[in-house]
């Protein structure tokens, strides 16, 4: 069996904000007993990166690179996170596009290249994971690499009206025409990397030789019969048990987003005091916990919602709370999955309602969480990529404050014998559809062999 090697730009072990990131969590799973080698920035920066950081954890061999304070500000916090991370969550407004940012974005996926070159064996399946790396496989490629190379978009690909925006749209789409195979969230996206790669063929081809790249849809998902175990058992914890003694067992509301513009966190604190104005009988019942790692801060746009969603949190619960009574917690902080789960399991409703999101995990861990006998409600937004699988769920406008009231006053008093439909229905599909099964999908279309045993013709 050949070898994989996963290269992201965190590495699990070694990165930041695990708890919040479905990447690494997903990708755990994914390579868990196979054994391979995951290759990944190291999360420091160093003025002269020394040799390669190896660890080895469970057959999987981690490396870990450092990188340069430069290569940081113009590769990660530039085009990655300011170019293609807004504009693939339909914020051209954010959008910020330097020239030496984008040299420095190539030099960086030149560095990753570089760095794999080394360790690669001929017959390994390479799998390159999100938008700080979609250059790699070129790179690799003009380094002589002739392994099967993958890539997977974890966020959304945008229309094509809007991907038009994108400078350099050319030089990122003939980028992509590298790998062997492309893989990206729902339909809808695979549609409009389609629709942008039909517009720009011609000049394309002249660009990059066609390799025949096989586009599609692999929604990705959870270890849902793990989570679901564990948030079993996570009842037992002690500072679960304290919540529910506090609180009573099932009236709480949760938000568990990396803090993101992306999230729709002041849209859905709109939607809380929406309902806390029509409906009064929920006051000192009903209280939101809303988790929210901090994130990425010092760059354009996540600072301003930083404060923007701490004053609305404020202003909500000044407004309403009582003496023994605090509509809102809202928390900057990450907690482990474990405790998590116990959360989830013991929340009446999953909020979980981004503007842009290319899946969203935490829907899907939020009702593997649930108790069948008695689950709770997940409220989701028509925005995120689950949406398109998780139909039994509340589907929500985010923008629509109305609604997304409606829906968390439906959620909270939902029938029983509705709840464990919906549940039931949700489960199906999360019990057939999960992290292992995705990344075999994948890996079949990414394995040659695979490929020659399933066409025939
Ligand atoms: C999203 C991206 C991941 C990223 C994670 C955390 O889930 O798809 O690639 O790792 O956010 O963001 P950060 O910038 O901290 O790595």
């Amino acid at each position: 069996m050949s070898r994989l090697v996963i290269v992201s730009n965190r590495l699990p072990a070694l990165g930041k904000g695990v708890a919040a990131g479905g990447l690494a969590v997903a990708l755990e799973a994914a390579l868990k007993g196979e054994g391979g080698l995951w290759l990944g920035w190291s999360g420091k920066t160093s003025e002269n990166p020394g040799a390669m950081q190896m660890q080895t954890e469970r057959q999987v061999t981690y490396a870990a690179m450092d990188l340069t304070p430069e290569d940081v500000a113009g590769y990660y916090e530039g085009i990655s996170n300011s170019v293609l991370w807004p504009l693939c969550h339909y914020r051209a407004d954010l959008l910020e596009f330097t020239r030496p940012d984008m040299e420095r974005y190539m030099a960086v996926n030149g560095k990753f290249a570089e760095a794999l070159v080394e360790m690669l064996r001929p017959d390994d399946l390479i799998w390159v994971h999100d938008y700080h790396l979609i250059p790699l496989a070129a790179a690799l490629r003009k380094r002589g690499v002739q392994n099967r190379i993958g890539y997977f978009h974890h966020i959304p690909w945008p229309a094509q009206d809007l991907f038009r925006a994108l400078p350099r749209a050319k030089c990122f789409l003939a980028a992509m025409l590298a790998y062997d195979v492309v893989g990206l969230q729902t339909r809808a996206d695979v549609r409009n990397l389609r629709d942008a790669l039909d517009s720009m063929r011609r000049d394309l081809e002249e660009i990059t030789p066609p390799r025949g790249t096989r586009i599609g849809a692999y929604p990705i998902s959870i270890d849902t019969a793990a989570f679901a175990t564990r948030a079993r058992r996570a009842q037992e914890l002690p500072r679960i048990r304290d919540l529910i003694q506090r609180f009573g067992p099932r009236n709480m509301v949760i938000g568990v987003d990396r803090l993101d513009y992306s999230k729709g966190l002041p849209e859905r604190l709109r939607g809380i005091e929406q309902l806390l104005e029509d409906h009064p009988e929920v006051h000192n019942k009903v209280s939101f916990l809303q988790i929210t790692p901090a994130s990425r801060s010092g760059i354009e746009g996540y600072d301003r919602i930083q404060q923007e969603v701490a004053e609305r949190a404020g202003r909500l619960n000044a407004k309403y709370g009582t003496l023994d009574w605090v509509p809102v917690r809202y928390i900057n902080r990450a907690f482990s999955h474990s405790l998590l789960a116990g959360l989830y399991r013991l929340s009446r409703v999953g909020l979980v309602t981004p503007l842009r999101d290319g899946m969203n995990l935490v829907a899907k861990e939020y009702v593997a969480a649930q108790d069948p006998a008695d689950p709770g409600v997940l409220v989701l937004s028509q925005f995120a990529g689950s949406a398109a699988e998780m139909g039994a769920a509340l589907i929500v406008n985010p923008h629509d404050v109305e609604d997304v009231s409606n829906a968390i006053a439906r959620a909270l008093t939902m029938p029983l014998e509705e709840r464990q439909e919906r549940h039931a229905s949700l489960m199906r599909r999360l019990s057939q559809h999960h992290v292992a099964a995705w990344s075999r999908s994948f890996m079949n279309d990414l394995d040659p062999r695979s490929l020659g045993a399933v066409s025939p013709a």
